[in-house]
């Protein structure tokens, strides 16, 4: 096999590259990394698990746990000590990692009542390096470039994607493209991709508007790209639900809570999960469910507007910038995993993200506005039926909550505007979550007065 543009060959030691609809087999992986027979996307899978040479779950589970003790860097690595599940490189030494994965799992116990569950557990992806999920997947994806000797990669993305790349490009000693829509990127992730020294530019349109310009210049320069269309991203990103699992001492929850944006990280989820019950390794899946906002929310409506057979697309539009994508890549593997571990989408508005994302943060956790989705879509599926509250969930935290700090800021100082919701009546809604910077002269008496209000205001 080998990517069209460097005539290098890729190892497929352990791994066939197949398109999602003709079931081709690809020889050579295009620049965009769609089938070059019908143009759909790839996905990774291993022809030697169904040839009798599966890994053995229980030798593979004590390997797994083994590795945690070790201080080999890939062992370090809380994607690459799951390297059996994933593609192998010619040299495993070549990995470009920052010790990514190995994130924590916490308990919410008052977003759990809020909710309406008795258990709630958030794994916390914004605890990788870069501070969101991306750092999973993007290790895999940019060892690969190294491996066909690029020079450079990019990708077009809503910040996250964007932050890792040029991180792990760095690393790498590679040089990096990043596209980005003007305006539309928190602060925290485009302050990362600068200093992680990437050729930024943003484009006066949307993400989608960006995939679109990015498309064009992969076929007219050798670079690789970086989205979730690359099959290797989504290797990566199933690492998370492994390391979920174990963290969870192989007891399988009930439900599991995405947010919806590209649609590549619900599809990578779902993909772990399934090829973990094919091993052995578990004898139930998850039911995943993804979330989206009420503004971006494409797969909703196709799921509900024309019961999956074709796109719906949408002009996005909504605060939680991250997952401001109107035409996902990944809309058909997102579908997929629906169907198979029978999960279900919602749709939340604004308001009801603010307030999630406030009661992520009083249970000392927090996270950006995208992950926040999780727990409002949760609440409804709580009152729908759809999750009992006896069910064990886990809600995928994607980003850390200082990639967005003006969200956050104007949230507590009551000056976040929400789309659809008149300013009053949102303020009003948040009055009890709200707690804005107080100023005061530089004197003991006035913050001691401070204190007893606060006291008083809380009985
Ligand atoms: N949460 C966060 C924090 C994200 O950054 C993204 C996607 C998602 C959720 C949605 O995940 O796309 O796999 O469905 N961010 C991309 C980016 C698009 O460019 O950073 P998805």
């Amino acid at each position: 096999m080998e990517i069209v543009q460097s005539a290098r060959s890729i190892s497929v030691a352990n791994h066939h590259v197949r398109c999602i609809s003709c079931s081709e087999v690809s020889g050579a992986l295009a620049a965009d990394f769609r089938c070059t027979h019908c143009g759909d996307l790839l996905e990774v899978e291993f022809p030697s698990w169904s040839t009798g040479l599966a890994p053995e779950p229980s030798a593979l589970k004590a390997l797994w746990r083994e590795r945690r003790t070790l201080n080999q860097t890939l062992d370090c690595s809380g994607v690459w000590r799951f390297r059996e599940l994933l593609p192998s490189l010619d040299d495993w030494s070549s990995a470009i990692t920052l010790r990514e994965g190995n994130t924590p799992v916490y308990e919410l116990p008052r977003c759990a009542r809020s909710a309406g569950v008795e258990r709630l557990i958030a794994k916390h992806q914004g605890m990788n390096p870069t501070g969101s999920f991306k750092d999973t997947g993007m290790t895999v994806a940019i060892s690969f470039a190294r491996q066909n000797k690029f020079q450079w990669v990019a990708c077009a993305s809503t910040g996250n994607t964007s932050a890792s790349m040029a991180a792990y490009a760095a690393r790498g000693g590679m040089r990096s493209l990043v596209v980005i829509p003007d305006g539309k990127i928190a602060w925290g992730k485009l302050s990362q991709s600068l200093d992680y020294g990437a050729l930024t530019c943003q484009l006066r349109t949307d993400f989608d508007g960006c995939v679109k310009v990015l498309n064009e210049i992969i076929q007219r320069y050798p670079i690789y790209l970086l989205n979730s269309v690359n099959p290797y991203r989504l290797e990566g990103q199933k690492t998370a639900a492994i390391e979920l699992l174990e963290q969870l001492d192989w007891q399988v929850p009930n439900h599991v809570i995405v947010p919806g944006g590209n649609l590549g990280n619900n599809s990578a989820l779902g993909k772990a999960f399934l090829e973990m019950k094919r091993l052995g390794l578990i004898d139930a899946v998850p039911k995943i469910s993804v979330i989206q906002a009420e503004g971006a929310n494409p797969l909703y409506r196709t799921i509900h507007e024309k019961q999956g057979r074709e796109l719906v697309p949408v002009e996005a539009d909504t605060l939680a910038t991250a997952i401001r994508i109107g035409n996902p890549a990944s809309w058909k593997k997102s579908l997929r995993v629906l169907e198979a571990t029978h999960g279900c989408v919602e749709q939340v508005s604004e308001a009801e993200i603010a307030v999630a994302k406030a009661e992520i943060g009083a249970d000392g956790v927090g996270c950006e506005p995208a992950s926040a989705v999780t727990l409002a879509g949760l609440k409804k599926l709580v009152k729908s039926g759809f999750v009992r509250p006896t069910e064990s969930v886990v809600l995928i935290l994607t980003g850390h909550v200082l990639k967005d700090p003006e969200y956050t800021i104007k949230f507590h100082r009551g000056d976040l505007s929400v789309p659809r919701m008149a300013d009053e009546d949102f303020n009003a809604l948040t009055k009890q979550q709200r707690k804005a910077p107080i100023v005061l002269d530089a004197g003991a008496d006035a913050v001691l007065r401070a204190l007893e209000a606060e006291d008083k205001l809380n009985g």
